[in-house]
């Protein structure tokens, strides 16, 4: 079992895309074991995005993920790291499949809808800095044998 963080940008909520972009996850069989609205703070939203300082769409990127709420999320499942960046699709306009909720959703590479993990060393780095430990709800359904 894998754990990875999701973030859903602004112009999820404000296009009321939600329910559709989480019904995906479920669909799949992912478990989500921690889920938050919240508006990011700059320094949130700086640390979060700390690899990409410098770069041009750096600026862009930060005014876009400080322009309303988010939806933060953690979806448990087998290989969720992978499994959660196939459904989501790749970053770039071009590459974006349909049937990814990118591919689906996303018509601008910066206003993408949907951060996902891209490790397990992320995974945990990001986890630890949207969520406190109680935070994380681990619960059982007897379902297992299907994911
Ligand atoms: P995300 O997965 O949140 O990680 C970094 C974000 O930066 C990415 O999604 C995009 O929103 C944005 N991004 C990454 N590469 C580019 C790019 N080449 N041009 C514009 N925005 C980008």
């Amino acid at each position: 079992m894998e754990r990875t963080f999701v973030m859903l940008k602004p112009g999820v909520l404000q296009r009321r895309i939600a329910g559709e972009v989480l019904s995906r996850f479920e669909r799949k069989g992912l478990k989500i074991i921690a889920l938050k609205l919240l508006k990011m703070n700059k320094t949130l939203v700086e640390t979060h995005y700390a690899e990409h300082k410098g770069k041009d769409f750096y600026e862009p990127l930060l005014e876009y993920t400080l322009s309303g709420p988010i939806i933060a999320m953690i979806l448990e499942g087998m290989e969720a790291i992978t499994v959660v960046r196939r459904l989501a699709g790749p970053t770039n306009l071009d590459e974006m499949a349909p049937g990814t909720i990118r591919g689906d959703f996303a018509a601008r590479t910066r206003l993408n809808i949907i951060h996902a993990s891209d490790s397990i060393s992320s995974a945990e780095r990001e986890i630890n800095l949207f969520f406190k430990p109680e935070e994380i709800i681990e619960w059982e359904d007897g379902n297992q044998q299907w994911f």
